[in-house]
């Protein structure tokens, strides 16, 4: 059952009548899809926004926000007037090209706002996600030295200005600004009519903070040449129509809902639908239905819990406009893949790429068949291998490196003044990237997930890496040392569990481990909090260095030790 495949449905597949499997394909096939092919001005917030108003589309609806407590639209034309106005008092303030603006706001269209007003002034916009508590928010905007932050009353809190001293403003998105500049209210004045700075394909666009083993999370930079990769794998993977209403659940502080919540969607001038609030399978499947959602991209956990609802749930929702899904961020699971096909009689696209690819690199087409297990095989344009230790290619079946041939249109800019870390990603010197995933090839092409080469953890699709969880905890008085794994775990692919080795006078107690388990929680974010604490008499170490064995930890675990 697991294993059997999924054929295609027959469907007018953007894919399917572009590109024929097998032919060539080369980016610069498309570079004619945009504005600056014929202008030469370069701006991703006016290919998003601008570009369709100035064809003729203002009309149409861009975003579509709901929530428990409000419902609202803005068509292309009015986004473009209030990114045009929030723009002018971002520029009035100060902000210009190449500066960093972070912004600090829930899933809403005042995100969305506030981003490409940045962007439309050639500021590298910086969002962070919603769930950040103080420190993973001053971490970040020191590293950059931001000047500017976009936030809310409700989130300032997080804000602990005297660790900042960068900031020179901060706007808030509330009518009232208090001691801070209200950016709507000061907008209400501006005239709708701004004049885009251009910039350079290569000029700075986003930067997102992600982890790895070692270290604080690192700054990828990214540039506005993406857009060629995240308007085309809207169209080809996504398969935006004009006429789709799509929905990507992601936070834009993550990846995701950056490139595939704000900027695919409307380079591809199609209606983005904002859901602000938790997940519940009522309020998900209830924006399915009320938006009339035709193309969602999620991830794993949320279809996991969906599945885990009482199985005639769906059948309260009318889910009959919805005709494509995606996934994406961890592994998906064949029984997912086969329950929704089953219930929902629709299949679901896992997709594959990370924060430093800038886009999906490796997808299930609409047009090809699923392999469930399989993250699919690389998109046209995209190059993969899987490689041994030393950097050789490895037949079909044998697991090894998961490898792309750089470079693509949205590959990583830099990593924030770290150029040694950028060259990490290239550890066989030629123009391999590796992912730091584990993976084999089938004779087919399809690619198999198989791990991480590395210490990272996976929760729910986020990637949280363990030094800076265990960083955490050892400021906390009762903890000595500690060791922090990914436990697998049925519907959030893993949990956070820390191993901890108490000061003398600490009792190993319940109330103890909960003390803890808040205090990471309150100090970094929710998800990186430890599920499961165990406390520990030593924790296993390399001989030479000290380090602390992960891998140990990990086999402990699997054991049921500990
Ligand atoms: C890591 C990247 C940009 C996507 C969101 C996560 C894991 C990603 C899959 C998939 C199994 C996946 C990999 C990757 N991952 N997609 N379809 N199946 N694992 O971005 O936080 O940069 O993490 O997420 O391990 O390296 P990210």
């Amino acid at each position: 059952m697991t294993n059997a495949t999924i054929p295609p449905e027959k469907g007018d597949y953007q894919v399917g009548r572009e590109w024929r499997e097998g032919a060539p394909f080369d980016w610069k096939d498309i570079h004619s899809n945009f504005t600056w092919h014929k202008t030469g001005k370069v701006n991703m917030a006016y290919e998003c926004v601008d570009r369709h108003v100035a064809e003729g589309k203002g009309n149409k609806t861009a975003l579509h926000y709901l929530s428990d407590e409000e419902e609202n639209t803005y068509t292309y034309a009015e986004l473009q007037r209030e990114v045009n106005r929030w723009a002018r008092v971002l520029q009035r303030h100060g902000v210009k090209k190449g500066d960093f603006v972070f912004v600090f706001l829930p899933k809403h269209p005042s995100c969305h706002i506030a981003m490409l007003a940045a962007i439309k002034l050639g500021a590298v916009v910086g969002p962070l996600f919603e769930a950040f508590m103080e420190e993973a928010v001053k971490d970040r905007i020191n590293d950059c030295e931001g000047e500017y932050l976009i936030t809310d009353h409700s989130f300032l809190d997080r804000v602990i200005r005297e660790d900042i001293p960068s900031l020179k403003n901060i706007f808030v998105t509330d009518k009232q600004g208090g001691d801070y500049i209200s950016i709507t209210k000061e907008a209400e004045k501006e005239n709708p009519e701004l004049e885009t700075v251009w910039v350079d394909l290569e000029d700075g666009l986003n930067i997102h903070y992600t982890s790895g083993s070692t270290g604080k999370p690192k700054g990828i930079i990214h540039a506005h040449r993406n857009m060629i990769q995240q308007y085309q794998t809207g169209r080809w993977v996504l398969d935006l129509h004009e006429s789709d209403i799509y929905w990507c659940t992601a936070h834009p502080g993550w990846v995701t809902g950056t490139v595939y919540g704000v900027f695919a969607p409307l380079l591809n001038g199609v209606t983005t639908v904002i859901h602000g609030g938790r997940f519940s399978a009522e309020a998900w499947y209830g924006v399915l239905e009320r938006a009339g959602v035709t193309v969602w991209y999620s991830a794993p956990t949320a279809f996991r819990m969906l599945k885990s609802q009482p199985e005639r749930l769906h059948k309260d929702y009318d889910l009959s406009k919805l005709r494509h899904v995606l996934s994406v961020g961890e592994p998906l699971n064949p029984e997912v893949i086969h329950w929704a096909y089953e219930t929902w009689s629709l299949r679901i696209h896992d997709t594959w790429w990370m924060t430093e690819t800038g886009a999906q690199l490796v997808a299930n087409l609409p047009t090809r068949t699923i392999k469930p297990g399989s993250m699919g095989r690389p998109i046209p344009g995209i190059k993969a291998a899987v490689l041994d230790d030393d950097g050789k290619e490895l037949p079909s079946k044998k697991t090894g490196h998961l490898a792309i041939q750089a470079s693509w249109p949205s590959m990583m800019k830099e990593v924030w003044k770290n150029p040694e870390k950028y060259q990490t990603y290239f550890p066989f010197g030629g123009d391999w990237y590796l992912a730091g995933d584990l993976a084999y090839m089938d004779e087919d092409g399809y690619i198999f997930f198989q791990g991480r080469s590395d210490d990272m953890i996976n929760s729910s699709g986020e990637r949280i890496g363990p030094f800076e969880i265990e960083s955490k905890l050892m400021e906390h008085p009762a903890v000595k040392e500690s060791g922090v794994i990914g436990k697998p775990d049925d519907v959030r692919g893993e949990i956070v569990k820390a191993y901890i080795v108490l000061n003398e006078g600490y009792e190993r107690v319940e109330e103890l481990a909960q003390e803890i388990r808040s205090f990471v929680k309150s100090g970094l974010a929710a998800h990186a909090a430890p599920r499961e604490i165990a406390f520990i008499e030593e924790l296993p170490k390399t001989q030479i260095s000290g380090k602390v064995l992960r891998r140990e930890l990990k086999k402990w675990e699997s054991e049921g030790v500990l």
